[in-house]
């Protein structure tokens, strides 16, 4: 009885297994939602991959409300731009929805610098103003597409490539981008790179950019 137990388990583990690596998690965006709303509950502890849902008699509209977009972000700082994000950090209701969207403000030669979003594919209206915008593939062409953008214009930038924004212009720029994940995540390469805590040491930057130490040592000074 329990050897034909033990080979049903095996059985079960071999199917399992090859189902698996048939439907192995590959998902285009963030996996789709099996039920209406999965609000996200913000004081659960369950650590699942998203948020654990509220229970549906706490949901309200406010979980699927904000407010505050019509304001420019301060954009005083060494960039010159500000995201103001609207993802399920601030909408509870974007929780497993596989979306999400942003207002970005540029100052004059403002730039939103070389940055990635690991979960989204990103896509920007220009509403004021004019951009100078671009992404590059990945190894080993590393080809850079670049577009010089207007009012009522739309750009894509494909998920997880390096893409930035330049307003080269001497007004302001707005754009409203919407994304592809409730939570993008960005990665902008100058602050990971050398503003990593801890510092990566500087010999193994000096040898992947090929220059010398001290100059490696003079960027990190800045983060
Ligand atoms: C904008 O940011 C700068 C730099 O952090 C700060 O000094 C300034 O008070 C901010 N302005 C507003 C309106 O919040």
């Amino acid at each position: 009885m329990a050897a034909i137990r033990a080979s049903f388990v095996l059985a079960a583990a071999a199917l399992l297994a090859l189902w698996c690596s048939d439907h192995g998690g590959v998902v285009a965006s963030d996996p789709s939602h099996l039920q209406d709303l999965c609000v996200a509950d913000k004081a659960s502890t369950v650590r699942i991959n998203g948020v654990a849902c509220k229970d549906l008699k706490d949901v309200a509209a406010e979980d699927f409300f904000f407010s505050g977009l019509h304001r420019a972000g301060n954009t005083t700082n060494k960039q010159g731009s500000a995201v103001t994000a609207v993802n399920v950090a601030q909408v509870p209701g974007l929780n497993t929805l596989g979306i999400s969207l942003a207002r970005i403000d540029y100052t004059s030669h403002g730039l939103n610098p070389p940055h990635t979003h690991p979960r989204a594919t990103e896509i920007l209206t220009m509403l004021e103003g004019s951009l100078y915008v671009g992404f590059v593939t990945s190894n080993p062409e590393n080809k850079l597409f670049t577009k010089v953008i207007n009012k009522g214009d739309v750009f894509v930038f494909p998920k997880g490539l390096i893409h930035f924004q330049f307003n080269y212009g001497t007004t302001d720029a707005v754009a409203i981008v919407a994304l592809s994940s409730q939570n993008p995540g960005v990665i902008t390469i100058a602050n990971t790179v050398f503003g990593s805590k801890p510092s990566i040491k500087d010999d193994i930057l000096a040898k992947s950019f090929q220059v010398e130490k001290t100059v490696v040592d003079q960027i990190q000074a800045k983060f």
